[in-house]
This record gives structure tokens, C-alpha cells and sequence, in this order.
């Protein structure tokens, strides 16, 4: 039997290079390998966390699947679905609940930042985004998770809750890890934290032009090009990280070198960049299009992964509901 990858991205808007270079990239690879089951969702659950539109939210689940197949996932080997269509979700993440404590929720980082941003909708959602994403991942018995950095106090929760749930009713769901990328935390163009989708002028998105990635970049604060350490924090430092990312390694400490001796020519740097970003992007924006135009595939794609992935998640589910007694 193969083992299991699930990941999941919340269907809150379209995908940014961060979401692409974190998660996306290590979905294609452990879907390439052939090595196992993967199962790649799009968390529409988890968006009604946060304030979110319905209007919104009824196009973006379909965006992400489209991202999805523009990235390169295929759909006749990794099931694709839409969290919702899978009622066991929700279900399982209810029982789940049961086994975590308020106050561990309470004093999760990920928890503490989404309290600061939307101060006004802490929701008992909000608090129980952490059991739902288990519930995501148990439900497969997932032993890999593809997600970027920011998610592994996430994961950490769901291996706690895989012991609880082993110890407590004598079952023996894998504890998942991470399956770490190159790309595994992306820097905003701001200069401050990760990129993010919720944060303006923070991100690059998979479907930007030319000119408008080129735009976001030139953006980008800047210092006067040298100086006697190399940044470690704010623009400077996310140009860098983004070099290495798409240029390699060897450009990065060329441009490390020019800032300790006779200095870094931003424009430069920044055109470069744009250049090489976007032929990344080139044939992600292509097959984009093909899907944009012809969404009973998209529609086919989403009905037939629901029938798969329920089909796991329900003989699951039984088991737990069985040895809980319900
Ligand atoms: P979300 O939508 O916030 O992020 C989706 C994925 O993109 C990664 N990511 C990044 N990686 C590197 N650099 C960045 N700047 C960056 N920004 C985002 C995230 O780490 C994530 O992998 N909770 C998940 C969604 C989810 C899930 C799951 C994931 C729901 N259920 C089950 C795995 C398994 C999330 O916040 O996604």
C-alpha cells in the first residue's frame, strides 16, 4: 500500500508565487515521484475563518483548481477536489475538537496573528482552523504534507491529535511531516514577514503580466546599494532571497559581493528578476487560459476527485466513528 499525501491551499484568492514556490512545487514533485496516494484539495472550508464574501468565495474554489491544473497537477494521478464536496470534513473535525483544549488553540502563533488582523471576527472557526486542517490530513491517513513554513505549528497539532486519537480509542493514524521546499518561505515585497495574499503590494500573482510584475518589484524598498554587512531583513534581503530562488545560489552571492564593494545597481537587479520570474510564469499563464476557457473540464475534474477522495474519507471516518462509540 502506498502512503498518503494530502495538502490543501484555502480558496481565498489566486495563488502567489509563495503559494506556488511553498506548496504547489513540493505537490509536483511528490506527485511525480509516483511514490504515493496524493490528494490535493482546495480548503473552501477554511476560508469562512476570516470575513470572506460568498460572491468571492463561489468564484475563488474555482480559481485555485485552475491554478492547480496551470501549475502542472495532474488530475488522472493526484485526486483533486473541493474540501466542501467532502462532508467528512467537517464531520471528522467536530469529533476531532473534542480531543484539543481551548487554551492550546488560544496560544497558537497562527491564531494570535488572524486575532491581530481581524480583531473584530474572532469566530469559534477561527479557533478550530487548526482541527479542521487535521481533520484534512487524518481523514487520508496522510503521512506528508506539502506546506510552506508558516504551517507547521499546524502540523505540529495534528500529530497531537493523531497521538491523542491513537492512544485514546486504539487506532494508528499516521503522524504527518512536512514536506519541506527551496521555496518553503517567501519574503513580501514589502520587505516585512512572508509574502501574503491579504497584505497589499505584498505578493506576486501566477497570472501578473510582464509590466505589473516588473511594477512590484521596482516597488520594492531599497537602501543606496551597499553597505558593510549584507541585509538581513527588509526589501533588500527579500530581492535576495528571490534571486537565489529564481536565479540560484551563485547570482545571489554575486549580488552579495557587489553590496559589500562598489555596490548593487537596483534597477538592474530588479529587471532581471522580473525577466526570470515571468518566464516561470509563461507556461503556467498559457495553460491557465486553456482551463479559463473551458471550465467543464475544470467542473469534471472537481466531480470525479469528490467521488475519490470521499471514498477514502468515509471508510475512515466509519473506523473512528466505530471505535468512538458513535
Ligand atoms: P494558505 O492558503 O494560507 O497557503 C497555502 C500554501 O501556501 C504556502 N504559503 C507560502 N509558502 C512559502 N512562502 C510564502 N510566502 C507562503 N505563503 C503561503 C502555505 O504554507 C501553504 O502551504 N492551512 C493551509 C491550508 C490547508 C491545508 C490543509 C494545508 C487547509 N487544510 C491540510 C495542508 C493540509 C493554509 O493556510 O493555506
Amino acid at each position: 500500500m502506498k502512503q498518503t499525501v494530502l495538502a490543501g491551499i484555502r480558496a481565498t484568492s489566486k495563488l502567489h508565487i509563495g503559494n506556488y514556490l511553498g506548496a504547489v512545487k513540493g505537490m509536483l514533485e511528490l506527485e511525480k515521484s509516483g511514490e504515493y496516494e496524493t490528494f490535493f484539495m482546495v480548503a473552501d472550508i477554511h476560508a469562512i475563518t476570516t470575513p470572506f464574501d460568498p460572491e468571492g468565495l463561489r468564484k475563488n474554489k474555482y480559481e485555485v483548481v485552475i491554478d492547480y491544473l496551470a501549475c502542472g497537477l495532474d488530475p488522472e494521478k493526484s485526486v483533486i477536489f473541493l474540501q466542501s464536496m467532502v462532508g467528512e470534513h467537517a464531520e471528522f473535525a467536530f469529533y476531532l475538537s473534542s480531543l484539543v483544549t481551548i487554551a492550546r488553540m488560544q496560544h497558537l502563533p497562527t491564531f494570535k496573528e488572524k486575532v491581530k488582523q481581524y480583531p473584530e471576527s474572532t469566530s469559534l472557526a477561527l479557533l478550530n482552523y487548526p482541527t479542521l486542517m487535521a481533520s484534512d490530513i487524518l481523514l487520508y491517513n496522510a503521512s506528508k504534507v506539502p506546506v510552506g513554513i508558516d504551517q507547521e505549528p499546524h502540523l505540529e497539532i495534528a500529530r497531537e491529535i493523531a497521538r491523542k486519537l491513537n492512544s485514546t480509542y486504539s487506532l494508528a493514524f499516521n503522524e504527518a511531516t512536512r514536506f519541506a521546499t527551496e521555496g518553503q518561505y517567501v519574503p513580501s515585497l514589502t520587505g516585512e514577514g512572508k509574502m501574503s495574499k491579504s497584505v497589499e503590494g505584498s505578493a506576486i500573482m501566477l497570472t501578473d503580466d510582464f509590466e505589473t510584475i516588473k511594477n512590484k518589484l521596482f516597488a520594492v524598498p531599497t537602501d543606496s546599494g551597499k553597505g558593510e554587512g549584507v541585509p538581513i531583513s527588509g526589501g533588500v534581503k527579500t530581492l535576495l532571497e528571490l534571486t537565489t530562488l529564481f536565479l540560484g545560489v551563485e547570482k545571489r552571492k554575486e549580488y552579495e559581493l557587489m553590496y559589500l564593494s562598489d555596490g548593487i545597481k537596483y534597477k538592474q537587479m530588479k529587471e532581471e528578476l522580473a525577466e526570470e520570474v515571468y518566464k516561470v510564469l509563461i507556461p503556467i499563464q498559457e495553460k491557465r487560459r486553456y482551463f479559463e476557457n473551458n471550465p467543464q473540464i475544470v467542473v469534471e475534474v472537481i466531480n470525479y476527485g469528490k467521488n475519490k477522495a470521499q471514498k477514502v474519507a468515509s471508510e475512515n471516518l466509519a473506523k473512528v466513528k466505530f471505535a468512538m462509540g458513535l
